[in-house]
């Protein structure tokens, strides 16, 4: 069993480049499930649900959240409903949405967690303990658990690997929207990468105008950060192999597509 995990998706130029590719992306990996991080899809800041349907209709199966979840005000008129849409489960309780979701294809049911840091980012709850009582509840399920675990701390983000080694199908970094260079399959079984990069305007700042996060640097003064209207793009992603049986991981792939890392001519 195949998963497909798209990073951090920023704006319409992010979207598009989805769009684009995830059609040539299936044919070439034959993903079982695939995975997005949305949660910088809407201009930078959230998602709408006009996006998280755009998702699904490309053939999206789960679509993850992060720091900016509640950023576009769409959100609370239909995150209950979003059947497949998860913002961090760590949140404050009785927040809008949910962690966790499970999605059926054929046989395989696949447990989708997300959760969120807090070094360097706001305090919410222990992401080790959430994460502890939803591994244990979604083992009762299935052997097949993916975790996105958005944070600014790649201390952090390995620290999740190296607490769920063994225990879930893997745990994949977002938030820094820079790929790392550390794939690779831990000794227990859980496939890992401190984070898996961002999809967007390739000549920019994390998907950001790379102007206006350039006068912020120089001048200290307040800048309102945009994401640019065309450009060229990237794709970062992961593929996951997963066994069958076992619900451990095989191999994880990371690709960056973009025009000096080519992948399809
Ligand atoms: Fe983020």
């Amino acid at each position: 069993m195949k998963i497909l995990f798209i990073g951090d998706v920023v704006g319409e130029p992010g979207r598009k480049t989805v769009a684009e590719y995830l059609p040539k992306l299936k044919v070439k990996y034959h993903p079982t499930f695939t995975i997005v991080n949305g949660e910088n899809a809407a201009a930078g800041k959230g998602i709408t649900e006009k996006i998280y349907r755009q998702f699904l209709e490309l053939g999206v199966q789960v679509i993850t959240m992060g720091n900016h979840t509640w950023d576009n005000k769409d959100i609370f008129e239909f995150i209950d409903h979003a059947k497949y849409l998860i913002r961090p489960a760590n949140f404050p309780e009785n927040n809008p949405g949910k962690g966790i979701v499970y999605v059926k294809i054929n046989s395989f049911e696949l447990a989708v967690i997300n959760l969120q840091g807090r070094t360097f980012l706001p305090p919410i709850d222990c992401p080790f303990q959430k994460a502890e009582q939803l591994v244990n509840e979604a083992k009762k399920r299935t052997p097949y658990i993916f975790v996105d675990f958005h944070a600014e701390a790649t201390s952090e983000k390995q620290a999740m690997g190296w607490f769920l080694d063994g225990r879930v199908s893997a745990v994949v970094g977002t938030h820094t929207h820079v790929q790392t260079a550390d794939n690779r399959v831990l000794p227990g079984g859980t496939a890992f990468i401190t984070d898996v990069g961002m999809t967007g305007i390739y000549d920019s700042i994390l998907g950001v105008n790379k102007e206006t996060v350039l006068r912020k640097f120089l001048t200290n003064l307040p800048s309102r950060f945009d994401v640019p209207k065309h450009g060229r793009t990237q794709l970062c992603g992961v593929v996951v192999e997963i066994n069958d049986k076992t619900g451990l991981a095989e191999n994880i792939e990371r690709m960056i597509l973009n025009d000096d890392q080519r992948l399809f001519n």
